[in-house]
């Protein structure tokens, strides 16, 4: 007991979100997953939970969860999916809502997902269609999803098409972050979830950015700590803050964007196989974001610089050599291409999250190729 108050001496914090009747709570924190009060206390009459997690989720923290589920009062029944990004897929969903059905679900009972963005949304989109719509909850194990996926209520499955093309707006419940369970997350994992961290200091919390360049941002990679729980916290409030003001993504919900057109682009040429994490072409994307703005007149060269130099500090990409690519150059035409190609495409004009300075992003939305070309070749594109 006294190894574990030594690890949970910092109470967990909780941060809400605004959005009326589906409001809800983020409770972040080390031991966060190990108490379900908060479920308790939302819905009191609640008996049984579905607990989906992937293999690897499920022989780590599976065991620890569902027995504080179950003191919470709560009958637990566990469901098991492979990991990967194969598991958003409709033969994935078609399984798992068989099975649900098969053990006689209903619609008072409570769907949990514990794992990355990967069960976060299989599980969200289940849930968002099983008997026309059942509460669900998160409870999130990568930092990634701790900061990003597992808030906001997109949830969706990939198709043939291309990847988040099947899905729902489905707000959980509550989410339950526990900054502990990230500490078994693999190191380049953890790397690529900060790069979103990061992200929302650059949208426009500089205060927060200059924090984590002054050497929290390590210590938030490295172990669960005060620097996690509060880089989660702050990252959390400012994703909260976009998704109340713009909820079904029209506006304001562009600016977590940024670096995405980039990296969305260096993730299709590199094939969306995993070689290229989505958190280090974030960060990459970043680095070319501020490139790109200072090149525009936007940004001061400075501002550009410190992005570049935190991204190599946390250990994250600086050039496109650093992204394996099978069988090639990168090749700032095929990125242009795939650019094009992406949803963010209004009128054939490219838009890009750039930025004014750090913490001073704004959509633009009619952006010429040749600077952006630019901005590629600075990074190592031919
Ligand atoms: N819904 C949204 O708003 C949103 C936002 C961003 C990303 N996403 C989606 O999130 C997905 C990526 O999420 P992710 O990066 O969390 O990937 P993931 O869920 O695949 O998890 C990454 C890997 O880490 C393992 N893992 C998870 N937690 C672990 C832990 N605590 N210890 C050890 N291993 C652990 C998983 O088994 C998996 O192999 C993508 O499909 C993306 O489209 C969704
Ligand atoms: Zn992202």
């Amino acid at each position: 007991v006294s190894a574990v108050a030594a690890v949970s001496a910092v109470a967990p914090t909780t941060v809400p979100v605004a959005l009326g009747a589906r409001a809800y709570d983020i409770v972040i924190g080390a031991g966060a997953a190990r108490d379900f009060a908060p479920l308790r206390a939302l819905r009191p009459g609640l008996r049984r939970l579905f607990l989906v997690a992937d293999e690897t989720v499920a022989r780590l923290h599976g065991g620890a969860v569902a027995a504080a589920a179950a003191a919470a009062g709560f009958a637990v029944e566990r469901v098991v999916v492979p990991p990967g990004e194969r598991s958003k897929s409709f033969a994935r969903l078609e399984a798992l809502a068989e099975d649900l059905l098969a053990r006689r679900l209903e619609r008072a009972d409570v769907l949990v997902a514990l794992g990355g963005g990967v069960v976060g949304d299989l599980a969200g989109f289940a849930a968002a269609v099983l008997l026309r719509g059942l509460d669900f909850v998160q409870v999130p194990t990568t930092l990634l999803a701790q900061v990003d996926s597992a808030v906001g209520g997109k949830t969706a499955i990939n198709a043939r098409a291309g990847k988040n093309l099947v899905g729902a707006f489905h707000q959980p419940i509550l989410v339950l972050a526990d900054t502990e369970l990230v500490d078994t997350l693999p190191l380049a994992e953890r790397r690529g979830g900060y790069a979103e961290i990061a992200k929302y200091g650059l949208i426009d919390r500089p205060d927060f950015f200059a924090w984590l360049e002054g050497g929290a941002g390590r210590a938030v990679v490295e172990r669960a700590g005060p620097e996690r729980q509060r880089a989660v916290v702050e990252s959390c409030r400012a994703k909260a803050a976009i998704v109340a003001a713009d909820e079904r993504e029209s506006g304001a919900r562009a600016l977590l964007n940024l670096g995405h057109t980039f990296a969305h682009a260096i993730e299709a040429e590199a094939g969306y196989d995993g070689a290229v994490g989505h958190g280090q072409a974030v960060a990459l994307g970043c680095a070319m974001a501020f490139d790109l703005s200072a090149r525009l007149g936007l940004a001061p060269a400075t501002d550009a610089a410190r992005v570049a130099a935190h991204v190599a500090a946390i250990g994250l990409p600086t050039a496109l050599a650093d992204l394996p690519l099978a069988g090639g150059a990168w090749s700032a035409a095929r990125l242009i291409d795939h650019m094009g190609r992406d949803k963010k495409v209004a009128d054939g004009k490219l838009t890009f999250i750039l930025a004014r300075g750090v913490g001073r992003a704004f959509v633009a939305r009619d952006v010429p190729a040749a600077p952006v070309i630019e901005t590629l070749r600075r990074f190592g594109a031919a």
